[in-house]
């Protein structure tokens, strides 16, 4: 085991990359315990934000702040009512209409944001946070930051002490996205730069990257400038022609561990005694690729999938048989069955 960690700590130290960012996981590191450790909270507490569901299943998401006032059709209830109360407790409208007090959860604060662009959805923000590999103190990139749906998730699960580089080319876009991530009270986890990517990250060593934008495949120069090796790399894009053409782009980059993948998800109607699938589901939204960038890729075919390997294997035989047979058909017809010449 001891000779393990030695190879361990000389690579390292042969690696000007891995030095610096060990380093930088250090600093994050020692932020992350310096900054108070989220617990959930039990009580609600004047500025948190809380979610009130009614018994017909809307949920309405609201700041509590003293002296104001919440409206719905259901009827008015007094944000100081709201304030140091238990989760879980039921309220009641002015009306006399009930509703639940509950902290709301992140998919309530990923959708329930004003919205400038096609956002990504919980369903696959969910995937996507674990092929990335993100927890507290990780430092990711992002773009284009939309409005921000995915910087809400992301901010989310890499506080306390993580970091989000979010860029966004669109200045509208862009405000769109600080003022949702205000609104949820993670913008400062955040880093909004209003920049095409094509210009590159002003990060290195980051622990993880993801581009949720039409054409990832551009901009893979980039990202392995910015992640460090080995860290996680992810692209959404909703159609095959746009993955195939980022696999390719992926194989003669320097990538390896290369995964595709597509989440579908489907809720029940929660009825005991009459259990079945809700009528509708969220159909198609995104396809999800993730790989890895390796350093030196002196011999990347190594690193392809078994059933990339073989097709290419397969392909290759084929077009050989092809040749052979062309070669032999025009050695015949050149022999046997000469064609007659026209005069
Ligand atoms: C589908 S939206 C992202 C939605 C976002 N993930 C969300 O959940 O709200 C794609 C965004 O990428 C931005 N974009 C496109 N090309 C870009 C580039 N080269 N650099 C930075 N942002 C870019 C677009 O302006 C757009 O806002």
């Amino acid at each position: 085991m001891l000779e393990d960690r030695d190879v361990t700590v000389s690579r390292l130290a042969t690696n000007e990359h891995a030095e610096s960012g060990v380093a930088r996981r250090q600093d994050y590191l020692q932020a992350a315990s310096s900054e108070p450790a989220r617990s959930a909270p039990s009580l609600s507490t004047a500025d948190d934000l809380v979610l009130l569901l009614t018994g017909g299943g809307k949920r309405h998401l609201l700041r509590l702040q003293p002296g104001r006032l919440f409206h719905s059709n259901l009827g008015k209830i007094q944000h100081d009512d709201l304030i140091d109360l238990p989760y879980g407790t039921t309220v009641y409208s002015h009306l006399g209409h009930a509703m639940l007090l509950l902290e709301p959860s992140l998919d309530d604060r990923m959708t329930r944001i004003k919205r400038n662009t096609q956002i990504i959805f919980p369903k696959d923000a969910a995937m996507i946070l674990r092929r990335l590999n993100l927890r507290a103190g990780s430092r990711v990139i992002e773009a284009g930051a939309g409005s921000g749906a995915l910087t809400i998730a992301l901010a989310w699960t890499v506080a306390p002490g993580g970091r989000v580089y979010s860029y966004e080319v669109r200045e509208d876009n862009l405000q769109v996205a600080r003022s949702n991530l205000e609104k949820m009270g993670l913008l400062q986890h955040v880093e909004l730069r209003a920049a095409s990517i094509l210009e590159g990250f002003n990060q290195t060593d980051v622990d993880a990257l993801v581009l949720d934008l039409r054409t990832p495949w551009v901009f893979l120069d980039q990202v392995r400038a910015a992640l460090r090796p080995g860290g996680f790399f992810v692209a959404l894009v909703p159609t095959t022609n746009q993955v195939s053409e980022l696999l390719h782009a992926l194989e003669g980059s320097g990538f390896a561990d290369i995964t595709v993948e597509e989440v579908l998800v489907r809720a029940y109607k929660p009825v005991p005694d009459r259990l079945r699938p809700d009528d509708s589901m969220v159909g198609h939204t995104v396809f999800l690729t993730s790989a890895r960038p390796i350093i030196d890729p002196e011999d990347p075919g190594r690193w392809l999938s078994e059933e990339r390997k073989r097709y290419q294997a397969r392909k290759i035989l084929e077009e050989r048989i092809e040749e052979e047979a062309k070669n032999r058909a025009s050695q015949s017809s050149g022999t046997h069955n000469p064609r007659p010449k026209l005069p």
